[in-house]
């Protein structure tokens, strides 16, 4: 009897541990692990010039009045959130006067090609137009 509840108990360590990991490894993915392929990054360069780059810059260097969307100012506001938490801020808001008229695919390849420009790696994968699949991949300026 005992050592039935003593199994028991180290079973469900076991399996907390498991789980554990396993939540881990989801949220471990960051900027620095080629989220995005280069054929996205150039989709999203072609989506920028037309919906964003009026305001933003050809260079994402901003005009003055629209903020960069590279260097160190733009770092410094995303640095330690999420690819989710830039996608769903471009979602619902961006371009200022019609949020909706770029579809959400668009708004990812956009994403894939600021990351680009802000010298993250590319690889094999592509980012998806989902917030809650972005969110798991946390922006780092250093690796
Ligand atoms: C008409 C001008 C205009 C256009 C077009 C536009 N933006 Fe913006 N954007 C702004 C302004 C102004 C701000 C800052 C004020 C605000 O948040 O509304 C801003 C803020 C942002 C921010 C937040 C930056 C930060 O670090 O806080 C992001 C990201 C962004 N824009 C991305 C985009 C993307 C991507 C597009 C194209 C889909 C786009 N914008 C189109 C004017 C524009």
């Amino acid at each position: 009897m005992k050592l039935r509840i003593a199994f028991g108990a180290l079973a469900l360590i076991w399996l907390a541990g498991l789980s554990h990991n396993a939540a881990r490894a989801e949220q471990n993915k960051t900027v620095w692990d080629g989220v995005f392929s280069t054929a996205q990054a150039e989709r999203g360069a072609a989506a920028y010039k037309t919906a964003c780059s009026e305001c933003h810059g050809g260079d994402l260097m901003g005009d003055g009045f629209a903020p960069a969307l590279s260097g160190a100012e733009f770092m410094g506001n995303w640095n330690d959130l999420s690819v989710g938490d830039l996608f769903e801020r471009i979602r619902v808001s961006m371009p200022p006067s019609s949020p909706s008229g770029t579809p959400p695919a668009q708004k990812a390849d956009i994403v894939a090609h600021i990351m680009h420009m802000n010298k993250w790696p590319a690889g094999e994968g592509e980012l998806e137009p989902k917030t809650d699949v972005l969110k798991l991949i946390k922006i780092e300026q250093k690796k």
